[in-house]
């Protein structure tokens, strides 16, 4: 296919998209209204321990949104990959990682801050030093609430932290949740989308049982969505029928623009400010802040 039949093939699945993917009326989610203060920071893990299903990608574009609505955003790299320090352009090597506040208390998270080039969007950066830090962290005291106690520090500068999980439900990802008040799963729409989902939900289940009983499941949401084929639209009929109104209403659809923004270290929103995916992304944030899910 040629690019521009690409680009119209995309646009006709969008229209459609428009329609309401989720099979519920679309609304038009108000623009959000401007914050008096900042702080302090609700914090959302992007969890699926299923590879691949646009956790990076929903962190950097949401986190970039909510910024461009005036929120004060923070975003972790809590993968040894480093993709999203990668996806926003910053610095991992010779810096301070949240791997080194993961192991060292005494260390101001401050230091460990960059600015990305999105006005009101910083990150913690993490590298493949994260690695190493389940094994460390094991025999800690209270080894599941670490991260909570690192991000207890800058909460108060931002109004939304979010977090960028690896793909697994080991210890990183159980300090992820038990630091958060939301979960949002990203679920790539694909065949074996639901497979491991009620592992991933029995996982926040126990950790609310156990050590954090005020974490809530912020929603789900579709990604990588092509309006197109039977498959994309059965797939979402199929989750939408498992979990109901924690579907979200915002479906991102698939396009290769994603890969390309990844390259260039900046959020789609920046690197093709007017292309559906950016209107969607900003669509997610507005969602998000009318259920509440951010101030
Ligand atoms: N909506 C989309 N359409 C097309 N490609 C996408 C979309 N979202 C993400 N991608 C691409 O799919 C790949 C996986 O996305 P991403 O890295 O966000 O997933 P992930 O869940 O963070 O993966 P991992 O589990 O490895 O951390 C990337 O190459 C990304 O550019
Ligand atoms: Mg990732």
């Amino acid at each position: 296919m040629t690019r521009t039949q690409n680009d119209r093939a995309e646009l006709e699945g969008y229209d459609k998209l428009e329609l309401g993917a989720t099979g519920r009326p679309l609304r038009d989610f108000p623009e959000p209204r401007k914050l008096k203060g900042h702080g302090p920071a609700r914090i959302i893990s992007l969890c699926n321990q299923k590879g691949g299903v646009g956790k990076t990608t929903s962190t950097i574009n949401l986190g970039a949104t909510l910024a461009e609505y005036g929120r004060r955003v923070l975003a972790i790299d809590f993968d040894p990959q480093g993709a999203l320090s990668a996806g926003l352009g910053v610095q991992t090597h010779d810096v301070t990682t949240i791997y080194d506040l993961l192991l060292s208390g005494r260390k101001d998270p401050q230091e460990a801050i960059q600015h990305t080039g999105v006005e009101g969007l910083d990150v913690i950066p993490a590298n493949i030093d994260l690695s190493a830090a389940e094994v460390h962290l094991v025999n800690e005291v209270a080894r599941e609430q670490i991260l909570a106690g690192v991000l207890r520090k800058v909460s108060d500068d931002y109004d939304v932290i979010l977090i960028d999980c690896q793909p697994s439900l080991g210890l990183l990802t159980v300090n992820a949740l038990t630091a958060s008040h939301g979960v949002l799963i990203p679920l790539e729409c694909e065949f074996f989308a639901l497979r491991g989902v009620a592992l991933l939900v029995e996982t926040i289940d126990k950790v609310r049982d156990r050590l954090n009983p005020a974490i809530a499941l912020d929603g789900i949401l579709a990604t990588m969505y092509d309006s197109r084929t039977l498959h994309s639209r059965e797939v979402l009929e199929r989750v939408v029928d498992a979990f109901g109104d924690s579907v979200l209403e915002t479906v991102i659809g698939r396009t290769v623009k994603f890969p390309d923004a990844s390259v260039s270290g900046t959020p789609i929103t920046q690197f093709a400010p007017e292309h559906q995916s950016s209107k969607q992304y900003r669509q997610l944030a507005r969602e998000l802040i009318a259920r509440g899910a951010i101030a």
